[in-house]
């Protein structure tokens, strides 16, 4: 069997990058509930300013919209972090096995952090901690696979790390997970600014595609979508032409094709454009559609989270508590 965990924040409405990136590969994996866990991670959300009535909608949101994207509970256990005790248990066990100067490294922290203090707003404690809470939402799980976008590298690695340190330590507790990456879109960027990701919550509005939003919006977005100043034409250079590698990366993950090759398709940036509307409507439409279906009746959305955080509970419970009595504690 090969367990696969992963999760999603809900500090924003999802992405064109989310759904890319992740959601629509969890989706693809055909397994079985116990194999195949998706998570709101709620609590991953507090680590930043935020309005919980906010936290709240999107939490409720985030779920109708992996529903609607296909995760079935027939296949997977979808879930509410914040209804399993199991990960905030575990992770202060995994703050007893990671140093201070590990968390200080990670890319996203300096860069949240920065923002926080730009901001005026005092940095989380939990914003520094959040890796090791992310590295035991996998860990609690006996993950073997956590399917992510580009952008998770470090946090996946350091769950790695702490499982690889706790079991030499202690004797052996977990399973050693690997990130897994989709082989385009890995890391979809801003259409206004092709050098940073499309973000949730960080980016800019124009250049950010959401899941929910409507074609005619979609089409404005990439139509005006940043390219790459001189007239290099179409060609897929990432570094050199971040803007047109990045619609061409788009193209590629909707039509299940090669954005070099695709590249030569095209003599000019308009062409390309109408493209890649014309798919990414296509691909989020069906989405959307299920979303407005499910979102009218959100007693079956909560009966599914319900039932998935029991599933999720008990397979969590005896990892949990094995790593308890491993690290020296009584048993109760
Ligand atoms: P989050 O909520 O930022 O993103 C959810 C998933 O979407 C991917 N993603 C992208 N992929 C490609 N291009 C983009 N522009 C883009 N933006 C986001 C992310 O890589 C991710 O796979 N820390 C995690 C949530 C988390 C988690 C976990 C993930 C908490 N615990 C345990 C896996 C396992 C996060 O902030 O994802």
């Amino acid at each position: 069997m090969t367990r696969i965990f992963s999760g999603i924040k809900p500090t924003g409405h999802l992405t064109l990058g989310n759904y890319l990136g992740a959601v629509r590969h969890w989706v693809a994996t055909d397994q079985r509930p116990d194999e195949a866990l998706f998570c709101v991670v709620d609590l991953h959300a507090l680590t930043i300013e935020h309005d919980p009535a906010r936290v709240r909608r999107l939490s409720r949101q985030a779920a109708t919209l992996l529903l609607a994207a296909g995760l079935s509970p027939e296949k997977c256990t979808l879930f509410v972090q914040s209804h399993v005790d199991e990960h905030t248990r575990l992770a202060y066990l995994l703050e007893c096995t990671a140093t201070d100067g590990e968390l200080r490294r990670m890319i996203q922290y300096k860069e949240k952090a920065a923002q926080a203090q730009a901001s005026g707003d005092g940095v989380r404690l939990s914003l520094l901690t959040y890796p090791v809470l992310m590295a035991a939402d996998i860990l609690a799980y006996e993950t073997k696979e956590v399917p992510v976008g580009d952008d998770q590298r470090q946090h996946v690695e350091l769950a790695r790390d702490l499982a690889v340190r706790f079991n030499q330590r202690y004797g052996h507790t977990f399973t050693v997970p690997k990130a897994t990456y989709p082989a385009v879109a890995a890391r979809v960027m801003d259409l206004q600014e092709p050098t940073s990701k499309m973000g949730k919550s960080g980016g800019t509005g124009p250049g950010v595609v959401f899941m929910l939003d409507e074609p005619e919006v979609v089409r404005k977005k990439v139509m005006r979508a940043v390219t790459d100043s001189g007239d290099g034409g179409v060609v897929y250079d990432p570094v050199e032409r971040p803007g047109v590698s990045n619609l061409l990366d788009l193209l590629a993950a909707c039509t299940d094709g090669d954005p070099a090759l695709l590249a030569e398709g095209y003599s000019g940036y308009g062409a390309l454009k109408r493209d890649v509307a014309d798919a990414l409507v296509e691909v989020l439409r069906p989405v959307r559609e299920r979303h407005a279906e499910l979102a009218a009746d959100p007693a079956a959305v909560e009966k599914v989270l319900r039932e998935g955080a029991g599933r999720a509970r008990a397979l969590a419970r005896p990892v949990v508590d094995r790593a308890y009595r491993t690290i020296g504690l009584l048993e109760p």
